[in-house]
């Protein structure tokens, strides 16, 4: 198999500070592509920064809070100016605090957990759509969750799954109406996946729980994810668009 499946191309990461973006830049750059990296937390995102750039790739830092579209633009700008234009974004920002039973999720919560999860995924869309266009080419892919595709999967609360259920929609809409343009866009929908903030917060009844649940018999590494969105941002999934792609052991399809 070809080391340099994204040779030239030039992707921006969201959430970048986090286990599965971690995963992927790091992915992405050794298949020969720049990343633009963006994550609220600054000195978290610097390091994964230092680390590809150790590992001979191209990547920049950009503190930004995905939900502000002001700050989405300016992202976008500035790795356009960064990279020389725009082929690929992965959103991974997302996720949610503490699990709430539903009649327990306060309405701050709900509208903090929809906006990180969901309205941010609407403003990157929208906002790397013109650059994408104009190379008229494109692989948009969104983090999606085994949560937003089953209730059986457990543990999630009610705003976090159902944002990520509208990610999976939302994503086939954006798809439709790009297509024509040469963009494709899909979601990639996780099972749990051993990042620091999950191991942190998996107890080892529920780590046992979920582990016996998936017929693969283990939780995924983050690179299991990364390897499947890196297909996705490669030229060998062209012929893919507006699905959901469950990433999850077979924990979902096979119970
Ligand atoms: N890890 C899992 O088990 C799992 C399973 C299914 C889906 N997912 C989804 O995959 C994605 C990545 O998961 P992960 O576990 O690697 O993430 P993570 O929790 O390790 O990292 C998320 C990152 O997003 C950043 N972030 C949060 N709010 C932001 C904002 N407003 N603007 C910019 N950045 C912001 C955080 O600083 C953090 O670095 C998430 O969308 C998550 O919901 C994860």
């Amino acid at each position: 198999m070809a080391t340099t499946r994204l040779e030239g191309k030039r992707a921006v990461i969201t959430g970048a500070a986090g286990g599965i973006a971690i995963a992927t830049a790091l992915a992405f750059a050794r298949q020969g592509a720049a990343v633009s990296l963006a994550d609220l937390d600054q000195s978290a995102v610097e390091k994964v920064v230092t680390k590809v750039s150790s590992q001979g790739g191209k990547a920049k830092a950009f503190v930004t809070d995905v939900t502000s579209w002001k700050a989405v633009e300016s992202l976008m700008s500035g790795a356009d100016d960064f990279m020389g234009g725009i082929d690929i974004l992965v959103t991974c920002a997302g996720g949610y605090k503490a699990y709430a039973g539903f009649e327990d999720i306060h309405e701050e919560d709900w509208d903090q957990v929809m906006d990180v999860n969901l309205k941010s995924v609407y403003l990157c869309c929208k906002a790397v759509l013109p650059y994408m266009k104009k190379e008229g080419w494109g692989r948009i892919i969104n983090l999606g969750s085994l949560a937003g595709r089953s209730t059986s999967a457990g543990t999630s609360p009610a705003h976090y799954a159902s944002a990520k259920a509208a990610v999976s929609m939302m994503t086939q809409y954006v798809a439709k109406d790009v297509g024509p343009c040469g963009i494709t866009a899909n979601t990639i929908a996780p099972g749990t996946t051993l990042t620091d903030r999950v191991i942190n917060l998996l107890t080892p009844e529920k780590k046992e729980l979920f582990t016996k649940a998936c017929p693969l018999g283990h939780l995924a590494a983050p690179e299991e994810i990364s390897d499947v969105i890196t297909f996705i941002a490669s030229d060998e999934s062209r012929y893919i668009t507006g699905a959901t792609i469950d990433v999850n052991g077979g924990r979902l399809m096979l119970v």
